[in-house]
């Protein structure tokens, strides 16, 4: 039986790919895509995401967009660098066949948990203002989800701070509460997704596969230029996919259930996850904190599905 799932996320390159792992993945059955602020304004991140549905055959699914900004504080960033100005740089896609859905992401993700009460995966890829929207709005929706799974969170090293991962960063004060609201919520972070790697001789590979090849080479393409930038290496993170996968299979990660904490002040450290893996705070684990993966088998998973997608299409 499919899992049901909901992907909240903020195209942006990895979270394209994200959902086309999941799209092509016959474990998952995705309901709907909602869409938030993050790597690109909304506008963007709702185009995006409208345009990787297109690109697939997949206009039936529902799209609704959410946050424009975080809860409180609107940080100052220009992460659009990085997935270039439309947030999907190099993709070549065209605009999208229509519009979100009129109903806001919050109350699409509410009604979707509510018809099916503990079935629903809510996979969050992108800063989770919306998420904490839900558990604030509509907690009724949220309590009735199955688990919110997060790519989020760095314990040895952010990229937007040397503690602070990007999702988390962008609203740290959504991503407190969501820890808070008790509900089984997994943490894929940067410790183990700067493992999850596409090398340029699989983005060559890719380049080759029908239908996706041009657009998926393309902005993965532009992403790696980005890391040989930052880090030197002819490397690109797959930090939402791996989320994404590790629904798939869940024997890709380690997981360890442990408390987790954010910084949700205005310093240096704004952002930061303090995750307590031994447990010196004493505080009530909140959260499964990915440890460990299995990068050659996610590789494998990662690469066959997206070949296994452009051949059905
Ligand atoms: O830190 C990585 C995360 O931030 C990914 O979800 C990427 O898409 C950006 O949103
Ligand atoms: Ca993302």
């Amino acid at each position: 039986m499919a899992q049901p799932v909901i992907i909240d996320c903020d195209p942006g390159i990895d979270d394209a790919i994200a959902i086309l792992l999941a799209l092509a993945s016959p474990e998952l059955d995705v309901l709907a895509l909602t869409t938030v602020a993050g790597n690109v304004p909304l506008a963007s991140t709702t185009a995006n995401g409208l345009r990787v549905l297109d690109l697939v055959g997949r206009a039936d699914l529902p799209l609704a967009a959410g946050a424009g900004r975080p809860l409180i504080h609107v940080p100052q960033d220009d992460s659009s660098t990085t997935h270039g100005e439309t947030g999907l740089d190099g993709a070549g896609l065209p605009a999208a066949s229509r519009g979100p859905a009129a109903e806001h992401a919050v109350d699409l993700i509410a009604r979707l948990a509510l018809a099916r009460p503990g079935e629903v995966t809510l996979v969050a890829v992108g800063p989770l203002t919306n998420v904490a929207l839900l558990a604030a709005v509509r907690p009724e929706a949220f309590a009735a989800l199955r688990s919110v799974l997060v790519m989020g969170g760095a314990a040895n090293g952010g990229n937007m701070s040397p503690y602070a991962e990007f999702n988390v960063w962008f609203d740290p004060e959504a991503a407190e509460r969501v820890l808070q609201t008790g509900q089984d919520v997994t943490l894929v972070g940067l410790d183990v997704t700067r493992q999850a790697i596409l090398t340029a001789a699989d983005i060559d590979a890719l380049a080759l596969l029908p239908v996706i090849g041009p657009p998926v080479a393309g902005m993965l393409r532009h992403y790696m230029r980005k890391h040989v930038d930052w880090y030197g290496e002819e490397i690109v993170y797959q930090h939402d996919s791996l989320a994404v996968a590790q629904l798939i299979d869940p024997t890709l990660l380690t997981l360890r259930h442990c408390h987790v904490l954010v910084d949700t002040g205005l310093g240096p450290a704004r952002g930061a996850t303090l995750v307590d893996r031994l447990g010196v705070y004493g505080g009530t684990p909140n959260a499964r904190w990915a440890e460990a993966v299995d990068v050659e088998r996610f590789r494998a998973l990662l690469l066959q599905r997206l070949a296994a997608l452009a051949a059905s299409l």
